[in-house]
């Protein structure tokens, strides 16, 4: 299904209650929703946006458009959450009806100030031409949740930079307000500038200058930067678009990858003793992550689990997308790790032994050990005609292997129906969520990541062994 031009950006006011009603009930058929995932009540879901801790709860919307699986003019649509797991999604939205924000409200970020929750996001705006003017812009959201707008554009495009120039992340960095802004320059480089505000006034930000990273490898954009500090290390997650994979070796349409610095000097701005650069995740899908420091101190992330510019099998029920589990950051050894907050273990219900199953619900999670210097094979979704997702733990070549070309509706193929994460030869933990159409692995408890969709036919529910020495446990979620 494409979508023309004009319908992608046809005013919000202007879709009839019968033709939403018949969006929704299309989305209502698809055999593959998600049970303790985020995903749009109906349309595209793309980035996390705004989240943050505001009066008393944690905030987190997605962006969205909500009348089709296209990237069309785009809304954050808010949920909230008491422990990081549940989320609620409230009638509250930050909506494309301003002159600033004309073409799409884009991705941004939330921090509470005051009693207010200050929204700081990207406004999508376009002339008769079809020339794009990317403003930064705010809006603040009080506990009601109502939103209203501030007038003036916060930051506009500087003139180094094109059109692309976006998603602001504010964070605040020894009791002073900051702001990093993705684009890229007029040549064409990605990169990333950084912003005070003068007086920690949200009205009035000046540029400190571009990012100091050690930034190589010639992205021709940067999208969703964030700088989180763990044990006062910047780690910084962002999107470099088009990145040479000499640099990074990734299979994706586009990567999400990290850096993590030993300090961080704002003057310059600059990340001192930079890592060199990472892939966040090794699966399938995961883009855009949006991360933040929590009033406790915790560095909080959640991933969309999607990619831009790739059609899924979901596309024809309108919606497209889902967000990750909040995954908790921490640096162990110099290594960054990723892993559901503790909160998650109270979706587990039933408990038993691991082992080969015919038939389960497609909602459960696996905590398996597989020995050192053991090839072991696991099929997930598996049916009865051996076909199913494929991982593949092989310690002693170094590597896990996640094969998707046997298991349901095949899909993104031009980027290839297998990924590969390296790791060392030692014995693996695995803990893997299921979630119908969605699988996050998380090898030695974080370590490293993939996630991925997949999109099983109805009888694709098992776990079969295919080889290997693989114990551990089954828990059913809620
Ligand atoms: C990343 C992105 C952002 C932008 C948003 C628009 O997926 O392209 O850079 O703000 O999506 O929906």
């Amino acid at each position: 299904m494409t979508f023309s031009r004009d319908l992608r950006y046809r005013p919000y006011q202007d879709w009839t209650t019968e033709e939403k009603n018949k969006i929704k009930a299309n989305v209502n058929k698809s055999p593959w929703h998600a049970n303790y995932h985020i995903e749009p009540k109906s349309g595209l879901l793309n980035d996390p946006n705004g989240f943050s801790f505001f009066n008393g709860k944690f905030h987190l919307f997605y962006q969205n458009w909500p009348f089709g699986a296209a990237h069309g003019l785009k809304q954050w649509v808010h949920t909230e959450s008491d422990d990081l797991v549940h989320f609620t999604e409230t009638n509250t939205r930050l909506l494309p009806d301003n002159p600033n924000d004309s073409h799409g409200c884009y991705s941004g970020s939330a921090y509470e100030i005051g009693s207010k929750l200050f929204l700081f996001y990207t406004g999508n705006v376009r002339d008769e031409n079809w020339v794009r003017t990317p403003l930064q812009v705010g809006a603040w959201m009080d506990k009601e949740g109502n939103i209203s707008k501030m007038d003036t554009i916060l930051i506009n495009q500087p003139s180094d930079v094109t059109e692309h120039f976006r998603d602001p992340q504010i964070f605040s960095y020894q009791n002073q307000f900051y702001v990093i802004v993705g684009t890229q320059s007029l040549d064409k480089e990605g990169f990333i500038k950084v912003y005070k505000a003068e007086q920690n006034d949200v009205n009035n930000w000046t540029f400190i200058g571009n990012l100091d990273f050690d930034n190589k490898g010639h992205a021709y954009m940067i999208e969703c930067p964030n700088l989180v500090f763990i044990d006062n290390k910047p780690v910084l997650i962002y999107s470099p678009q088009g990145i040479s994979h000499d640099e990074l070796d990734y299979n994706n349409i586009y990567p999400n990858a990290y850096k993590i610095g030993q300090s961080f000097d704002t003057s310059i701005p600059k990340m001192n003793q930079v890592s060199s650069i990472q892939n966040l995740d090794y699966g399938f899908e995961a883009y855009a992550t949006q991360a933040f420091n929590a009033p406790d101190g915790r560095a909080l992330a959640v991933s969309w689990i999607g990619l831009p510019e790739i059609d899924y099998p979901t596309d024809r029920f309108d919606y497209q997308g889902a967000l990750s589990l909040v995954k908790e950051l921490t640096l162990k050894d110099g290594k960054l790790y990723q892993y559901p907050v503790d909160s998650i273990s109270t979706l587990r219900s039933k408990q038993q032994e691991f082992g080969p199953q015919e038939k389960t619900s497609n909602c459960y999670e696996l905590e398996l050990h597989i020995p050192k210097e053991e090839k072991s094979i696991l099929k997930l979704f598996a049916d009865n005609k051996g076909n199913g997702l494929s991982l593949t733990v092989d310690s002693s070549n170094g590597f896990i292997t996640l094969d998707r070309s046997q298991v349901g509706e095949v899909f993104g193929q031009e980027y290839g129906t297998i990924r590969k994460c390296p790791i060392e030869n030692k014995a693996i933990t695995l803990n893997i969520f299921v979630d119908n159409s969605i699988v996050e692995i998380f090898i030695n408890k974080g370590e490293k990541v993939m996630t991925s969709r997949v999109f099983p036919e109805q009888d694709q529910s098992g776990i079969s062994i295919i080889s290997g020495n693989i114990t551990g446990h089954y828990f059913e979620l809620n």
